[in-house]
């Protein structure tokens, strides 16, 4: 097998190996920084393939710019800074990473869960602080997760990892709504499927883990907040997009929710004068989800191999438009 394919960032040594051994050659982005969308095309130009990263807009404008690509594998089980349409006119695979990061996603997950309900990063600042002077039995005062109700939004491959996790592993009873029904969880982990209003009012933690569509963009927004429970915790380890951050704020000052967990914001990434920051009752990552070694070396994998299989006209093992191959 011959010829270039160009890696939009930073990801796992065995992507470049994998692509080496089966004989083409890999030029990757080297600076610490995001490439215009520019640049990509650019650095496109001499390419047959390319692995993407989901800040990388893979747009008409790109794919008109880049015709010669003949495979494409996104670092990420999101793909909407893809537009598919215009892959599957000009018939160009398009490959993703789902299933390998579900479990990191989902243990991140359970990262925040607990982080809010338990103050990990308030009480760690208060040590910074010295302000650790004395045993006292009445400070960081957190909440348990047995017993409480996780409510899920979006019961896919990841919500259905959190689910199990949160019932199996801390007793927490489980509420969700999504565009399909999940039989699975319902008859294993007993889960209950609810109305969206139900999903507000009922859960004492609310975790989003859908992905970013017309439909889920905005709709956690000050309405949604003021349904919510003022002892609730709003949890998003999926897209920013899918909060409004302005209201997510207002509804945190107003004290109409409790807390938040957040690993992903609204714009990406978050400033560091962000107010959200400077609330003890919020935590927040930068987008680490899938960010395991274990994991990335996985993301890796599938996407090397997505490649080489879709530059040999064989469908690829992960993909988004899988008709063509
Ligand atoms: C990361 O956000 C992903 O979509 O994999
Ligand atoms: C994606 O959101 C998944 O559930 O794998």
């Amino acid at each position: 097998m011959d010829g270039v394919v160009f890696i939009s960032g930073p990801v796992h040594p065995v992507t470049f190996q994998l692509l080496e051994e089966a004989g083409l050659r890999t030029k990757k982005w080297k600076e610490d920084r995001r490439p215009s969308q520019e640049e990509v095309i650019e650095n496109c130009q001499e390419a047959c393939a390319l692995i993407s990263l989901v800040r990388d807009k893979l747009d008409a404008f790109f794919f008109k710019s880049c015709p010669q690509l003949r495979a494409i594998s996104n670092y990420a089980v999101g793909f909407e800074n893809i537009d598919l349409s215009e892959a599957n006119r000009r018939r160009i695979p398009i490959g993703y990473t789902p299933e390998v990061l579900s479990n990191s996603t989902a243990e991140l997950t359970i990262a925040l869960l607990l982080a809010c309900s338990r103050n990990i990063l308030s009480a760690n600042q208060a040590i910074r602080r010295g302000e650790w002077t004395h045993f006292d039995p009445m400070k960081h005062l957190g909440t348990d997760l047995s017993g409480k109700t996780l409510g899920i939004f979006g019961m896919g491959r990841i919500g259905s990892l959190v689910a199990k996790k949160a019932r199996l592993g801390f007793d927490m009873e489980i509420i969700y709504n999504s565009r399909n029904r999940n039989e699975e969880v319902e008859d294993r982990l007993g889960a209950a499927y609810v109305s969206w209003e139900d999903l507000l009012e009922s859960s004492d933690f609310l975790s989003a883990h859908c992905p970013i569509t017309e439909r889920t963009a905005g709709i956690f927004n000050k309405q949604t907040f003021q349904r919510m429970k003022s002892t609730a915790f709003f949890i998003n380890a999926a897209r920013g997009g899918i909060h409004v951050e302005e209201d997510l704020i207002q509804a945190l000052n107003q004290r109409e929710i409790a807390g938040s967990g957040l690993d992903v914001t609204n714009p990406e990434p978050m400033r560091s004068d962000n107010p959200l920051l400077s609330m003890s009752n919020v935590v927040v990552t930068p987008h680490i989800g899938s960010a395991t070694m274990e994991t990335r070396k996985k993301m890796g994998e599938i996407c090397a191999h997505n490649i080489i299989q879709g530059l040999s006209g064989k469908p690829m093992i992960h993909t988004i438009n899988p008709n063509f191959v």
